[in-house]
């Protein structure tokens, strides 16, 4: 997706340990504009799958999830990372690895919010090692819901992330894939 590939030449920052700042545009400030054109790139994208329900996780998944959502007229649902006294005790949980962190965590999803008739749409800003995807395509299944696919803002493609997903027979659409990020130059596939 063009607007997304130049905004990232423009205003994103390479930096040690193949991590890439977008925090002015993406997760920390962020460009409705621009997710309103994710939203109708993706949206483009899953024309003619059904999709009745979007869930992402906390944090900088939000955001995106909730414009592009307006796009596919369907409900959020967002994977909660920190389970707090309002959290309801009837969930779905899943572990979830974070590379960056080097430790466990869970998510977990109320089993209200999904259910064996959803189609579910996954969102998420990066797709490196395919961990928060995983966790949320376990939260799916053990609904019984059917996962749709997983559109991702940008993918790192030298990380294992969309194989391990795809090894799950999850269809993914990324619409900035990153080939190489090195000494400050990024090349797009
Ligand atoms: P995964 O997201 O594919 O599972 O891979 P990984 O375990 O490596 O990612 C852990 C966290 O780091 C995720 O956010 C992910 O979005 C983020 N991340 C991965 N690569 C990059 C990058 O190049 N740039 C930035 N800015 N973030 C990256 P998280 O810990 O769940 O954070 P948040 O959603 O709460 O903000």
């Amino acid at each position: 997706m063009k607007v997304l590939k130049d905004r990232i030449l423009k205003d994103g920052k390479v930096l040690e340990g193949n991590i890439l700042k977008v925090d002015s545009f993406i997760n920390h400030q962020f460009d409705v504009e621009l997710f309103n054109e994710m939203g109708k790139e993706l949206k483009r994208r899953y024309e003619g799958t059904e999709i009745t329900k979007i869930l992402t996780v906390e944090v900088s998944g939000i955001a995106i999830a909730a414009i592009v959502a307006q796009y596919f007229n369907v409900p959020v649902v967002f994977a909660k990372k920190h389970a707090g006294r309002n959290m309801d005790p009837d969930s779905y949980e899943a572990d979830v690895y974070s590379y960056t962190k080097g430790a466990t965590f869970k998510v977990r999803v109320s089993k209200k919010y999904i259910n064996k008739e959803d189609s579910v749409l996954l969102i998420d800003d990066f797709l490196a090692n395919g961990n928060a995807l995983l966790g949320l395509i376990d939260l799916v299944e053990q609904a019984g819901a059917k996962v749709a696919g997983a559109g991702i803002a940008i993918e790192k493609a030298f990380q294992p992330g969309r194989k391990v997903v795809e090894e799950k027979g999850v269809r993914v659409e990324s619409l900035a894939i990153i080939e190489k990020m090195e000494d400050n130059q990024l090349s797009f596939k």
